[in-house]
């Protein structure tokens, strides 16, 4: 009997495999329901009855049993995706099923004669024998498709699943195809619906909280989040829970790939607003476009990190024209490269020139008749600065001065000067340069042109910035090198700044410094290890090396001035300050006494002439003996400077 039924059951899970299951299951137990049939009569009468005796009874006995089976969901699907529900299911269709044959069967014998009649054991013991062989079928082919599959499973990489929605449905479904070398072991999702419930062969444990003791319980190996529309806050959140369970995790891709298949376990790109740990923000395109539409722009530095996608974002909202100039003939050509479709039916320009040469930008300026020039052309490397003070003065003062004398005499109507939260009690060359811009920008008389100045702090991806290197050191499994355990920054995503760009060049009036509201600043460490997550490794593969801080470099970046006073503006997330700041005659012969030193003066000199600038500037070597005091040597040249005095401007 064992013998026929493991002969069966091998029918029955071939024949299954090769397609039309539910047909097949329906041959099969047919099968079953007429050999227990036959083996009831051999077991009550020791012999087969006559062939019409049976067979009257056999069509009206598996019919009757089909319609039980179906009624009970038993003639699809397998046995292994259930269990004891399907088991009393089975129980009460077989049960059912001989009761109500028997009753048919009665009449049957009646009208047709006793000489069909069917022993009364012969009913109980077909019902046992069907019940017995369909659940022993059913049951074997569970343990044989539990074994393949065990071999898989022991081979898998048991992951815990964020994310019960359709994306993770999806992968699932993906998962539990033989051989794709991973198994959910459990789920996690928020929504208090969805907790307890079966998900695709798993279950949802817990909620997003949970996920450490859920790991640690579930014996999880890596961790997948299925949140493709999860935002950046969320995407945080998840990140830091995910930490704690030291183990690896990655990020599924995008709904699309889901849905078109491409799910190989790769790790969806990082985007940099995923490290933020908060929404983007958004910008009012609509008074945007009303600035800038229909007029002639210029945008100096083009060809770098926030001049490109000033470029980018302006094309956009349909200028006149715009001019892209920049200093670096490469830059430029690769910015004409990647603007070629999106500029197509618009004038653009591509200008190399430096912004220093004051009679090529009046010719480009006059020749374009620029009204607005957002002017992000810079130096900005903090440590190269500082061994190179000279250039840093001339680009990012003595230029820029002469840019603005240059605009102004050609006609131009707007100027925005971008600045960078080191401007802010600056401890470095770079920041006090941009600072001695914003007060020329706060201080310089200008009638005819409305200049303003736009101070934010890091941008998350531009050249030169953490989140690139640490991609590439996280690339090549290297150690990821941070000066400082508490360094902290402001971040935001270029395409952020550079919209509160446009928006603060719209709420701008002549004079201002505007500063863009970053939010919380983030400690640098917390930034490489959710980019180390992120991107699918752990710390033992990167390590986190602290290298000490650079000079000029500080702990912590500020926003303001104490002695600044802040506005809202009609854009919450730009403010505008105001601040005492010396009368314009004082602060051009200082500047014109700092343009001396470019050519003949030592570093130190030209720091001590910043200083006198921008009496904040805290640098070391001033600081040493030998050297006047912060204050002092602002007195000292406060008191050369005898009709020096302070305006609010
Ligand atoms: N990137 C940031 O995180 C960030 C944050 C706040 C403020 N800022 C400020 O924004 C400005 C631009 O920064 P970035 O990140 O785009 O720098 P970047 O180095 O990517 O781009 C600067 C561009 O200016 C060009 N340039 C420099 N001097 C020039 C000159 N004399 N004439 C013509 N072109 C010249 C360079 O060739 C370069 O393409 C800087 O003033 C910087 O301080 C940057």
């Amino acid at each position: 009997m064992a013998k026929l039924n493991r002969i069966i059951t091998n029918v029955y899970l071939k024949a299954a495999a090769v397609g039309h299951r539910t047909l097949v299951i329906v041959l099969v137990e047919a099968c079953m329901i007429v050999v227990s049939a036959a083996l009831s009569f051999v077991l009550r009468l020791n012999h087969l009855p006559n062939g019409s005796q049976f067979l009257a009874g056999i069509v009206l006995l598996v019919s009757v049993r089909m319609v039980f089976l179906w009624r009970y969901n038993l003639l699809r699907g397998w046995w292994r995706y259930t269990g004891f529900d399907e088991a009393l299911d089975l129980a009460k269709a077989t049960g059912l099923g001989t009761a109500v044959f028997f009753l048919l069967y009665s009449i049957v014998v009646r009208i047709a004669g006793s000489g069909f009649g069917w022993p009364v054991s012969v009913y109980f013991i077909e019902a046992l024998l069907t019940a017995a062989f369909l659940a022993a079928g059913r049951a074997t082919s569970r343990k044989a498709a539990n074994l393949s599959g065990r071999l898989d499973r022991i081979a898998s990489t048991r992951l815990l699943l964020v994310g019960a929605g359709d994306a993770g449905r999806r992968l699932l479904k993906e998962l539990n195809r033989k051989g794709s070398g991973f198994r959910a072991v459990a789920c996690v999702d928020d929504d208090s619906t969805k907790q307890g419930i079966p998900f695709e062969g798993s279950k949802v444990e817990g909620t997003l909280e949970d996920i450490p003791e859920i790991a640690r319980r579930f014996d999880a190996q890596e961790i997948w989040i299925a949140m493709p529309r999860a935002t950046s806050s969320q995407m945080n959140r998840i990140v830091k829970i995910c930490a704690e369970t030291q183990l690896p995790f990655k990020s599924m891709p995008r709904f699309a790939d889901i849905v078109n298949g491409n799910l190989v376990p790769q790790v969806r790109q990082v985007s940099t607003s995923d490290l933020l740990g908060r929404d983007p923000i958004t910008a009012d395109l609509k008074s945007v476009r009303d600035h800038i539409e229909g007029k002639r722009v210029m945008v100096t530095g083009a060809a770098g990190s926030i001049g490109s996608e000033l470029c980018w974002q302006l094309l956009g909202y349909a200028p006149k024209e715009l001019v892209c100039l920049d200093q670096s003939e490469t830059g430029i050509f690769y910015l004409e490269l990647k603007q070629r479709d999106r500029a197509c039916s618009l004038p653009v320009s591509y200008c190399v020139a430096d912004v220093s040469n004051a009679q090529r930008m009046r010719r480009i300026i006059h020749e374009h008749q620029i009204e607005i020039i957002f002017h992000a052309a810079a130096y900005k490397h903090v440590p190269v600065m500082e061994t190179n003070v000279s250039e840093a003065v001339y680009n990012n003062i003595t230029a820029f001065e002469r840019l603005l004398d240059t605009a102004e005499d050609c006609g131009v109507e707007s100027f925005v000067m971008i600045s960078s939260d080191k401007a802010v009690n600056p401890t470095n060359v770079m920041g006090t340069t941009k600072r001695i811009a914003e007060l020329v920008i706060a201080s310089r008389p200008s009638p005819k042109m409305e200049c303003v100045a736009v101070r934010f702090g890091n941008v998350l991806g531009s050249n030169g910035s953490v989140v690139p290197i640490f991609q590439e050191q996280i690339s090549r499994d290297n150690e990821i090198t941070i000066t400082h355990p508490d360094i902290k920054r402001f971040f935001m995503t270029i395409d952020e700044a550079v919209s509160l760009v446009l928006q603060a060049f719209t709420v701008g009036t002549n004079g201002d410094i505007l500063v863009l509201d970053m939010g919380e600043p983030m400690k640098i460490v917390d930034l490489a290890r959710n980019l180390i997550r992120l991107s699918g490794k752990t710390e033992k593969d990167v390590q986190i090396r602290f290298v000490g801080l650079r000079n000029g470099e500080k702990l912590k970046e500020e926003l303001f001035y104490e002695s600044e006073q802040v506005w809202q503006t009609s854009c919450h997330k730009v403010l505008r300050t105001r601040s005492t700041v010396r009368r314009w005659p004082e602060l051009s012969r200082l500047l014109k006494a700092l343009a001396l030193l470019v050519e003949t003066g030592s570093d130190e000199e030209l720091k001590f002439a910043m200083k006198a600038i921008v009496p904040e500037y805290d640098v070391q070597e001033l600081n040493a003996p030998g050297y006047p005091t912060r204050r002092d040597s602002y007195k000292t040249k406060s008191a050369a400077a005898p009709n020096a005095s302070t305006s609010i401007q």
